[in-house]
């Protein structure tokens, strides 16, 4: 009797792999994303014994590298996401929503590229030939030096690779690709995982740079970047709000360099444009002598960005107040209204509140607490704060103001947009004496905050 095909499950979210069916993965606590896929052939040829040559262990000093290969992708915030530039052999991951402009960005990276004699494949899996011209005609004109290539075979991109040598290739997407020896369809982890780890020896092989989209979905049919992101060498997020114009482009792994930069792009009618002041741009219209409403400022890696903190809190109708916080970590805003409630004896438990950041944008960091208690208090007290006021600051649990790192840039950033008041924690105004030009109000407690507003009446 023929020997049963043998099979295994994956998770389609985080790529855990399991000898029967489970309802929750262990891995990821994700319910009902087992699938079932062929087992991989031992001797799938790709497994590091079947190589003829060995590679010899050699010192850290026999080491031979060039300073500045760093090749300039033609758009500064994607440079500054790859931490200066695009490292030549390194294998990137460009993941995002569908529809948030990926393709746009890497065409655009492409035509600076090809301009400048770097030859490029652009590999589609998921657009026509014409469909790529059409987005190239927004973009602009393109030199001789980029191809363009439909193709979803594995061995086929490996032998187009193989004859055309590109310096770089678009693997547009990841989810399309599909190899033969693999049974399971295209977009499953077992066909992701191979075709990455193809695409690994390709770049580390032949020092060619290749980038991968890939597509993140909710529903979880599609094998999430997860599986990719430990194989390759950069993971970029391209995101956003889709009903914005704006893109930010966040790197959460990079060999090569810091990841907590971020780059912000606009997408006009000709292709992202990069947007040089994030601040200017996410403080775009905001209200005037509007209650609830302050600007704040955050880092995101060496960056200053200016954002607009809202807070609206109204009279409860239910018997259990609704919360909500965009943009922001909703437990943290909580937590926030019961240091409000419990240190300055402030009445939130029957009230709604919601809090946003506008914009779209998500920041996590606990310097712009301060902006959001001011943004709370100011819509429960119905008083607008003045709009050339901005503030940072932790507020710990026992409603004190704490110190935040980088308060120069802070200032120098609100300075530079025409801010007169900074409200910060009183601890960072030693590092500060020198700043001519702006008031500084350093408050320590959240009674002193409430002090300001009593002075100010
Ligand atoms: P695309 O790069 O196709 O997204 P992805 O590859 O991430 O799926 O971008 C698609 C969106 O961008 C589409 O809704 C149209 C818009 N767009 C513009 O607004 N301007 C442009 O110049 C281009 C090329 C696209
Ligand atoms: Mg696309």
């Amino acid at each position: 009797m023929a020997k049963a095909k043998k099979t295994v499950f994956f998770c389609q979210n985080c790529g855990y792999e399991s000898a029967k069916w489970m309802g929750q993965c262990p891995g990821c606590k994700e319910w009902n994303t087992f699938v079932e896929e062929t087992a991989l052939p031992k001797t799938s040829g790709r497994t590091p014994t079947a190589r003829k040559t060995e590679n010899k262990p050699i010192s850290l000093n026999q080491i031979d590298i060039q300073e500045d290969a760093r090749q300039d992708s033609g758009l500064a915030e994607l440079d500054r996401v790859l931490g200066g530039g695009i490292v030549p052999g390194s294998l990137v991951l460009v993941g995002g929503d569908p529809g948030i402009g990926k393709s746009t960005l890497l065409l655009q990276m492409c035509r600076y590229l090809s301009q400048r004699h770097v030859k490029a494949l652009y590999i589609s899996g998921e657009e026509s030939l014409s469909q790529i011209k059409l987005r190239a005609r927004r973009i602009g004109d393109f030199t001789d030096d980029l191809l363009l290539l439909c193709e979803t075979n594995l061995g086929m991109i490996e032998r187009a690779i193989g004859n055309h040598n590109p310096q770089l290739v678009i693997i547009d997407s990841i989810q399309t690709l599909y190899n033969e020896e693999v049974s399971s369809p295209p977009g499953s982890v077992s066909q992701v995982r191979e075709s990455t780890s193809v695409l690994l020896q390709i770049a580390k092989g032949k020092g060619v740079t290749i980038f991968i989209v890939g597509h993140v979905t909710k529903e979880g049919n599609v094998a999430g970047p997860r599986v990719l992101e430990h194989m390759v060498d950069t993971v970029l997020y391209f995101e956003g709000d889709r009903h914005a114009s704006y893109r930010i482009l966040r790197a959460v792994k990079n060999r090569f360099g810091s990841t907590n930069e971020i780059g912000v792009f606009e997408m006009r009618e000709s292709g992202l444009e990069e947007v040089k002041n994030p601040s200017e741009f996410l403080l775009e219209g905001r209200p005037e002598d509007a209650s609830g409403s302050i600007v704040a400022c955050s880092m995101e890696g060496t960056r200053p960005i200016l954002i607009e903190i809202q807070a609206l809190v109204c009279n409860t109708n239910f018997g259990i107040p609704r919360r909500t916080a965009a943009g922001t970590d909703f437990n943290r805003v909580n937590l926030l209204m019961a240091v409000l409630e419990k240190r300055l004896g402030m009445h939130l438990s029957n009230c709604d509140a919601y809090v946003n950041i506008a914009g779209g944008i998500k920041i996590s960091e606990p310097a712009i607490d301060l902006g959001i208690v001011l943004a709370v208090i100011s819509s429960h007290q119905n008083r607008a704060i003045p709009d050339h006021v901005i503030a940072f600051g932790e507020v710990g649990l026992s409603g004190e103001i704490r110190a935040v790192n980088m308060s120069e840039q802070r200032v120098a950033e609100a300075k530079k947009l025409g801010f007169r008041t900074v409200i910060l924690p009183k601890v960072s105004l030693k590092a500060l004496e020198g700043f001519k030009g702006i008031r500084l109000l350093g408050v320590s407690s959240l009674r002193e905050v409430m002090g300001l507003g009593r002075q100010h009446q």
